[in-house]
């Protein structure tokens, strides 16, 4: 049986970030960058990061500008290891949760904006999450989604089936000491929406896509949609 997705994360927060840097190429944190650039700055934003797991994605937030960041993820150890890499400077600004993505301990409208890197593949019911992000959104919020869709474009498709089934895999395996997690990692992807699919989620439940686009030949992907401002 599958391992819960809890267990795999708690299993490989100490080698999380390492991976990360080694698999991408050092991609990952110029994705993060990006990301981060298109949301809104400023002493009294408030902003969401859901499964946010060694907190790159809200330190980049918080290095970038002024902001409070509410980092919400089920894995204790992920949000200690990035606890302990976060720099005293930022420290205040950065509160976090441990919780499900599903159930957000925030009231309606408590947020100007929510971010989430790599993190909706792994909630299982994308449609409740999405409600639920939408749910604790201001009117007008925005969203921005860094994630590996399920490939479409061929060369994309060829990558998948090469370095993701096999190559990353092998060195998952070897760095973290977890056989499995990094298989979950390719079969997560293949299993996921395609972006088109995910923007037609996204507007069904009230969001208006702002901009899509691939990032490095297709290999990763960053939407920003907002909420009705209405
Ligand atoms: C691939 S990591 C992404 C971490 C981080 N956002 C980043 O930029 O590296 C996915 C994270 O999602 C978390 N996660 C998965 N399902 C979740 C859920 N239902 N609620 C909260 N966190 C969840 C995992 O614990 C893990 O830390």
């Amino acid at each position: 049986m599958e391992r819960s997705v809890k267990q795999l994360f708690s299993n490989i927060s100490g080698t999380y970030d390492l991976l990360n840097r080694v698999l991408s190429f050092g991609t990952d944190q110029r994705w993060r960058k990006k990301g981060v650039s298109l949301l809104p700055h400023g002493k009294n934003i408030r902003v969401l990061d859901l499964a946010s797991g060694t907190l790159d994605l809200a330190l980049q937030y918080a290095k970038r500008g002024e902001g409070e960041i509410y980092c919400v993820d089920f894995a204790l150890a992920m949000l200690l290891t990035g606890q302990r890499k976060t720099p005293p400077t930022l420290d205040s600004r950065i509160h976090l949760v441990c919780g499900d993505g599903l159930w957000l301990p925030f009231p309606d409208g408590y947020f100007d904006a929510a971010m989430c890197a790599w993190g909706m593949r792994n909630i299982p019911n994308t449609p409740a999450a999405l409600k639920e992000v939408a749910r604790v959104l201001k009117p007008g919020g925005s969203f921005l989604i860094l994630e590996f869709f399920k490939p479409k474009r061929i060369v994309s498709k060829i990558f998948a089936k090469t370095y993701g089934r096999h190559v990353m895999p092998a060195i998952g395996r070897w760095i973290s000491r977890d056989k499995g997690a990094y298989d979950y990692l390719h079969r997560s992807i293949q299993k996921f929406f395609t972006r088109t699919e995910y923007e037609k989620l996204l507007q069904a439940h009230g969001f208006e896509i702002i901009t899509s686009r691939d990032l490095t030949g297709g290999v990763n992907s960053l939407i920003l949609a907002n909420t009705d401002g209405h």
